[in-house]
């Protein structure tokens, strides 16, 4: 496929510091894998940081740490652009406006926000947080993006940014395509504290990208099985056991034995979670080892950075003088 037939993706997540195996599953393995076939803008989404919190002491940091686990991960930053948010006015332009195609009823009635004023716990929300997914929708057209690839709790941004460019297109000119969400497949990795618990770093039941064997064995053994699995002979079930869950995973090729094992009972559960801890470990050897490449040269990250950075702002800049012109702006 030539490039100029390929479709444009752009994906993005906030700067929350070191990744997860959920933040692999549930996003960062689609991405390595989409960018075959798709042109793609990795974006760090810093602004979007401020709608939760004003305290940015740790907001450079916490950048770093996730762009490294992106490119230990795999993302290639020769092909997609890797950039901060922050570091492209356009996105500021045009924020402001699509800010007035929309409505603030409309913007009180997405219910990914209302679900995050409630969990936060939000007694008055700020005008720039209802804004959320005004500035993702401006994140997304500025590349004149096809697909986002996201996890269902995005699904409703994603609509107000076509809505967003259904109305830009229709007032002025067609100048945005209508992206398409495109959904993960295995969206959801249980936590180490139960399986019915997504994997979070504030829940304090992550294993991260970056866990060295020691680490991952130790958090393993920690980790809650099937409940009525109490002595080593004691048949399991599988379906009710995160460990379960991470065999599948992330180690395929040991699951029929496992199942089998847990099943009849001949497989305790400290030898299951050794061989399930030795599997997530041996997958993530190569990550770590890229990443402590990085950790050696960290003006590596930032020279991707800045290069992400030019070459986003060029697209960007291209997108605004078409957005001028449709609009007779100047
Ligand atoms: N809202 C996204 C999240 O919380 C992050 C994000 C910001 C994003 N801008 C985006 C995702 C544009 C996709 C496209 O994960």
């Amino acid at each position: 496929m030539n490039q100029q037939s390929k479709k444009t993706i752009l994906s993005g997540m906030r700067p929350t510091g070191k990744l997860h195996l959920g933040h692999w599953t549930g996003a960062l393995e689609n991405w390595v894998a989409l960018q075959e076939e798709y042109h793609n803008y990795h974006l760090v989404a810093d602004y979007h940081a401020l709608t939760t919190s004003l305290d940015t002491s740790e907001l450079h940091q916490n950048t770093i740490d996730m762009v490294v686990d992106w490119l230990a991960g795999g993302i290639d930053p020769a092909r997609s652009p890797v950039f901060r948010q922050s570091q492209i006015k356009e996105h500021t332009e045009l924020h402001l406006i699509f800010s007035m195609l929309i409505t603030k009823s409309r913007l009180e009635r997405n219910p990914s926000i209302k679900e995050q004023v409630r969990d936060l716990e939000i007694e008055h929300i700020t005008y720039g947080h209802l804004g959320y997914p005004v500035l993702q929708a401006a994140d997304i057209l500025l590349y004149r993006g096809a697909l986002v690839p996201v996890g269902e709790d995005q699904l409703s941004h994603v609509e107000i940014t076509r809505e967003i460019a259904r109305r830009f297109n229709t007032t002025w000119d067609e100048v945005f395509p209508e992206p398409e969400p495109k959904l993960t497949r295995f969206a959801r990795l249980p936590g180490l504290d139960g399986k019915d618990k997504k994997m979070s770093k504030s829940m304090g039941n992550a294993l991260l990208m970056s866990d060295g064997p020691e680490e991952v064995a130790q958090k393993l053994r920690k980790a809650p099985t099937d409940v009525k699995k109490v002595r080593r002979n004691d048949p399991g079930r599988p379906d009710v056991c995160l460990i379960f869950t991470y065999h599948e995973k992330f180690n395929p090729d040991a699951v029929p034995e496992v199942r089998e094992g847990c099943e009849s009972g001949a497989l305790g559960c400290v030898d299951c979670k050794k061989r399930c801890g030795a599997a997530i470990s041996e997958f993530l050897a190569p990550h770590i080892e890229r990443r402590r490449q990085y950790e050696e040269h960290p003006e590596r990250v930032e020279e991707i950075l800045r290069d992400g950075e030019a070459r986003a702002r060029t697209t960007a800049q291209e997108t605004m003088s078409a957005v001028r012109d449709a609009m007779k702006l100047g």
